[in-house]
């Protein structure tokens, strides 16, 4: 398929000596609705894809080199030899997000392997808690098995990218991957783990769904990455302790995440409460209480979201963004400020989206409350800072939009 009106094709040929890209990936952003931090621990959440995207021009090379030129000159170009291990950039470098990908498959494609050349761009907001890092390392996922001429089919090429990406240092689920590759326009997407399962669920034509930065950059690579790891290994030893104590010498230590599925959809909330008081210090309750509720919140917001109830919706929204706050710790004063906004300015729920710790909420609007909630944000929310390669603020009305493409020149 030609697309000759492609205008970053003739940046591609003055980047790479008058030679043609071959074709264009499309990876998107995505915003979570429900859900944040139990991928993890292998429980479901609900996101939807975004339409800011991140695109790829790419050629195959004759030899192993990946060289990427960011259309940002201000991020400059990037060039390693792939193999089965590679040296990181030094941390925060957005070249590790390609490394990472291309270690993950590099025994995947037939030798001699071939690198390539291409140029990057992105409009979703870096450091915003939507999911710029994971669509780069599928989109340069993407590059590398178009490069060698290999498919992978979508599902598996989602778990090993997950898997792939913890080479920058974060010890993540796999939500990101899997929605950038797996999402279907007009729906969000009720994402099950191990083995990961899609079922895509429509957004009702009158709901809204209003994003905006806080002002705070979450960054994935630098401080956000130490309180991430910590809240997960904080986590997985409540949950380890809890499953001591109530499945004794099972698959618990084996499948820990099979073990809590098995268990909280099994044992009454009111005994696992009890249970939970007595094996566990208040601070490894109080993230267990956040991992077990969030998990029964993504079941009821997809039900909600089938009957277009919104105000439930909403309402399972806010108590999420509790929860993050009081019992995972990884909300910020602009965060807890500008969801509070969101509700007062006609939100019928809002809650902080993606990992925290600065980034952006996410509010729900029926119909043209959700210009006027932009509206407000424009005029009266204050302007603490931007995203940096986003338009100063950012806010958006977010589309649900279609997973990862690749068009074939
Ligand atoms: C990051 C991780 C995801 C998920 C979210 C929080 O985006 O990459 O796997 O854990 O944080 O829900």
């Amino acid at each position: 398929m030609s697309a000759p009106e492609e205008p970053g094709r003739a940046a591609f040929a003055r980047a790479f000596d008058g030679t043609e890209a071959s074709a264009l990936i499309e990876a998107p952003g995505r915003v979570n609705l429900m859900g944040d931090h139990i991928d993890y621990h292998g429980l479901d959440v609900l996101p939807m894809a975004l339409a800011q995207r991140v695109r790829l021009l790419v050629r195959a090379r004759p030899d192993a080199t990946v060289r990427v030129r960011n259309a940002d000159p201000s991020h400059g170009e990037r060039v390693f030899t792939a193999g089965p291990s590679i040296e990181p950039a030094c941390a925060g470098d957005w070249s590790n997000y390609i490394r990472a990908a291309v270690i993950g498959l590099y025994d995947k494609v037939p030798a001699p392997v071939c690198g390539f050349d291409a140029v990057l761009e992105s409009d979703i907001p870096i450091a915003a808690g939507l999911s710029s890092s994971s669509a780069l390392v599928v989109a340069a996922g993407l590059a590398w098995l178009h490069a060698n001429r290999t498919h992978i089919e979508p599902m598996s090429l989602a778990a090993t990218l997950a898997e792939a990406e913890r080479y920058v240092g974060t010890r993540g689920g796999g939500m990101d991957q899997a929605i950038c590759l797996l999402a279907r326009e007009g729906h969000a997407a009720r994402i099950a783990f191990d083995p990961l399962r899609v079922a895509h669920v429509p957004v009702p034509d009158a709901w809204r769904f209003v994003i905006a930065f806080s002002g705070e950059r979450a960054e994935k690579s630098g401080a956000a990455r130490d309180v991430y790891n910590e809240r997960a290994s904080e986590s997985a030893a409540a949950v380890r302790l809890l499953l001591d104590r109530l499945l004794p010498g099972s698959k618990s230590s084996h499948r820990p995440c099979a073990a809590l599925r098995d268990l909280l959809s099994t044992i009454e909330p009111e005994r696992l409460d009890v249970e939970a008081r007595e094996a566990l210090p208040p601070a490894l309750l109080a993230r267990f209480r956040h991992v077990a509720s969030e998990g029964a919140r993504v079941a009821l917001a997809v039900e909600a979201l089938g009957r277009a109830d919104s105000e439930r919706f909403g309402r399972l929204m806010d108590a999420s963004h509790t929860s993050l706050r009081d019992d995972y710790a990884v909300s910020t004063p602009a965060l807890d400020a500008l969801t509070a906004f969101m509700r007062a300015e006609g939100a019928v729920g809002a809650r902080l989206t993606g990992a925290g710790m600065g980034g952006c909420a996410v509010g729900l609007c029926i119909g043209d409350a959700a210009r006027h909630l932009i509206e407000a944000l424009n005029t009266r929310f204050p302007r603490t800072g931007a995203a940096p390669n986003a338009r100063l603020p950012f806010r958006c009305m977010a589309t649900p939009a279609h997973g990862a493409r690749i068009t074939v020149f």
